[in-house]
Parts: structure tokens; C-alpha cells; sequence
């Protein structure tokens, strides 16, 4: 299974040295990654960047570029989540420029889908469709993508999907992708269990319940594997 935590604007550079100091420690047989903001990048296997502009550096005011990532020798990135969708209104041609480039840098890409409640409302064929359209310029086939399932109205509400409806989407979405499919919004430790159980689901990504060095160790713990 793939553990994710998604740190989102949370954490400092100390408290996230702190946090990977403790995880350091935890024997785990599970793929485990850790996306602290751009401020806190460490040089460690787990680590991985939240957002990165697709170029190597310039006059990008506020971004970080492929010089800064890779000092820290980070070859892992999220692109697409749906905060960035949704409040820094990145569309999907830049997203998929952002694709392109770190892809052609050799990055694994956590790569983020997710529909609006007014979609899950018309039935599992229009969540597909928008799934779909979040997917336009992704290429499908690239060895080092992972892809992160994650309903905007899961999202930091503690109310996660249900155990029915991730595993129809996971199912449905199987069906024209071959890369691992991680489950995000509101997992945490009473649910992380049956979340990974179900078929068609290789991880979490997990946002709020992860921010907690201890209640993140303990959920990589509750899962089986
Ligand atoms: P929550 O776990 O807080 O719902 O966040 C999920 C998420 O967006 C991870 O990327």
C-alpha cells in the first residue's frame, strides 16, 4: 500500500524535520510519502513536493521550479489537487503542462482527480466523465504515475465516501487505468482499515488526520500488509 500525507499549508521547517525525524523510525513493508509545503523540503526518499511550476527556474513570482525541488534532490511531486483546481484556479491545460515537465524530469506524479458534490449528485456515469476531463493531456502510461482519487466534498469534512462508493469509482476507473489508485478525503484512523481493503484501492492520501506524526504512524500501523 501507498501512505501519503499531504501536509497542504501546514507545518513549519521545524516541526517537519521533527515529524520525519519520528517516521524515520517506524518499520513499515508500506511505500510511504510526505508532502510538506515548498518552506519545509527535506532531503529524505519519503519526501515529495506539493506543487512545482513547470520550468527549471525565471520570473515566476511566488512558485518554486525544478532548481529549488531538486536541491533538495526531491523526485517526487502532487500536481492537480483540487485546492489547487479549485481556490488558485489552476486549469487543466496548465496542469497538464505541469504534467509534461515533470514527467520529462523522471518524477513520480501523484496525480489528483476528484468531482464537486453537484457531480456525485447525478450518478457514477457524470462523476466518470468529470473524472475524465481532469485526466485530458495526462499521459495514462507513464510509468511513474500514481493516482489520487479524491472527491472534493470528502475533502477536510470528516465525512469520508462511502466504503460502496469509493470502491465503484476505484472499479470504474480501473477499467482505463493501470497506475496505483489512492483514495484521499477525510480518511483517517477508524476508517484507513476498510479504505485499503477494498478492491482497486493501492493507498491513501491522507490530509488533516496525517498532520499528527503520531496518528499518522499509527494509521500506516492499522494497515494490513
Ligand atoms: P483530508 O484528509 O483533510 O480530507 O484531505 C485530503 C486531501 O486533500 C489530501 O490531499
Amino acid at each position: 500500500m501507498i501512505i501519503a500525507s499531504n501536509f497542504k499549508m501546514n507545518h513549519t521547517r521545524r516541526s517537519t524535520k521533527a515529524f520525519l525525524k519520528k517516521l524515520k523510525e517506524v518499520k513499515t513493508n508500506h511505500t510511504i510519502r510526505v508532502f510538506p509545503p515548498a518552506t519545509s523540503l527535506f532531503e529524505f526518499d519519503i519526501v515529495g513536493a506539493q506543487n512545482g511550476y513547470p520550468a527549471v527556474n525565471g520570473s515566476f513570482t511566488g512558485e518554486i521550479g525544478l532548481e529549488q525541488i531538486q536541491e533538495f534532490n526531491i523526485d517526487k511531486i502532487l500536481i492537480g489537487h483540487s485546492e489547487r483546481r479549485n481556490i488558485l484556479g489552476e486549469k487543466q491545460e496548465f496542469i497538464a503542462k505541469k504534467f509534461e515537465f515533470y514527467k520529462n524530469e523522471n518524477f513520480e506524479i501523484t496525480y489528483c482527480i476528484g468531482e464537486p458534490l453537484e457531480i456525485r449528485q447525478k450518478g457514477i456515469d457524470e462523476v466518470i466523465k468529470y473524472l475524465k476531463n481532469e485526466l485530458v493531456g495526462i499521459d495514462m502510461n507513464y510509468d511513474k504515475l500514481i493516482i489520487a482519487y479524491e472527491p472534493v466534498w470528502a475533502i477536510g469534512t470528516g465525512v469520508s465516501a462511502t466504503i460502496k462508493e469509493i470502491e465503484e469509482t476505484h472499479n470504474k476507473l480501473r477499467e482505463f487505468i493501470q497506475a496505483p489508485l489512492l483514495y484521499g478525503g477525510s480518511v483517517k484512523l477508524d476508517n484507513i482499515s476498510e479504505i485499503c481493503e477494498i478492491e482497486n484501492v493501492d493507498g491513501v492520501l491522507i490530509g488533516t488526520a496525517s498532520w499528527q506524526v503520531e496518528n499518522f504512524v499509527r494509521m500506516i500501523n492499522q494497515v494490513k500488509g
